[in-house]
């Protein structure tokens, strides 16, 4: 069946590069000859058949801002059988000929739902996370790594005079891939991630010794999803007070790691991934999720995406534990 209208919707948390992503999408169809239908609050817009005409214009001057035009909502949302049948309803009578999605691992999971009742969709991983197989980077990542770093950096100053240690919790939910990132790139002494199992007292032997070396300062990243989140670790760490050496402070980033401008890299990547998303639907591709491995943009089966969480890169774990000296 020739593809003469699409939709396009976001779906879960949002990130930065969302943006620039839409406005790929509903150009490059555009210029194929296809109409954008946009959806907005993710699936549980589908589900209500919140439909907006797109056009060139309604997507100009958007590629430098932070979050979602359409809106997203959790996707778990999507779940149910009834909620599946509503949203292909919707599609059809809007005469919607396919669905390109842009999300997370949650989001890939829905349009899989999608693509096995029999609707053409692709899938575009966008999540400030990084835990979605099947691309080396998802969309919003090297933004929410920038303002991660960033923050580090300035902590680090205020460490350095005072002579303190701190915990800097990441986000990233279950997965570690933004904090080994940050505390790579930030020069951290010890980073917690939920995928490399760690003791309080790893923490605890960590700042102490980083006091008796002489250094100025003792920088602690932790993943929001590790064994031991930063909370727990500072009421540990109360208790031990006496032994630490420097006093210790805690900052959770929190959610200001998902606004923002989108960085060069997540415009490229979410303007690379939204038009060959869109190229892909429109020459026949269904159930796939585009992604950047290597250099190359490749297609991966949506089914693949989502069999299995996306690993860690064990080699930058030890490689942090190695210039922690
Ligand atoms: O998936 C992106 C993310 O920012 C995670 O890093 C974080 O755990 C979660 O979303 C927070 O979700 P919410 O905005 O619903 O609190």
């Amino acid at each position: 069946m020739a593809i003469r209208r699409i939709g396009v919707l976001t779906s879960g948390s949002d990130g930065p590069g969302f943006n620039p992503c839409l406005c790929a999408v509903v150009r490059m169809a555009i210029s194929l000859g296809v109409e954008v239908v946009g959806v907005r609050r993710g699936f549980t817009g589908l589900m209500n058949g919140e439909f907006i005409s797109l056009s060139a214009r309604s997507v100009g001057g958007i590629v430098h801002k932070g979050g979602t035009f359409l809106g997203t909502s959790p996707s778990v949302e999507f779940a149910g059988r009834r909620g599946q049948m509503e949203a292909l309803r919707n599609l059809n009578e809007a005469e919607i000929d396919g669905l390109i999605v842009i999300g997370g691992d949650g989001t890939m999971r829905g349009a899989q739902q999608l693509h096995e009742l029999g609707f053409p969709v692709v899938g575009i991983p966008g999540t400030i996370d990084n835990d979605v197989p099947g691309t080396d980077f998802s969309i919003g990542f090297d933004t929410a790594l920038n303002t991660a770093l960033d923050a580090i950096d300035r902590i680090k100053d205020t460490a350095t005079s005072l002579q303190r240690a701190f915990l800097v919790e990441v986000m990233g939910r279950k997965s570690g891939n933004l904090a080994l990132m940050a505390g790579l790139a930030g020069g951290a002494e010890m980073v917690g991630i939920p995928e490399e199992d760690f003791e309080l007292d790893d923490v605890a032997r960590t700042i102490t010794d980083a006091y008796v070396k002489g250094k100025a300062h003792c920088i602690i990243v932790v993943a929001e999803g590790a064994r031991f989140n930063a909370t727990a670790i500072a009421d540990y760490l109360q208790q031990r007070r006496e032994e630490a050496g420097f006093t210790v402070r805690m900052t959770i980033l929190g959610h200001v790691q998902r606004g923002g401008s989108p960085s060069a890299f997540d415009r490229l990547l979410a303007t690379r991934l939204g038009a060959f998303a869109v190229e892909r639907l429109v020459a026949g591709e269904r159930g796939v999720m585009v992604g950047l491995v290597g250099n190359e943009i490749v297609a991966t089966p949506l089914a693949e995406v989502i069999a299995h969480p996306k690993a860690i890169d064990v080699g930058m774990f030890h490689l942090a534990e190695t210039l922690a000296k």
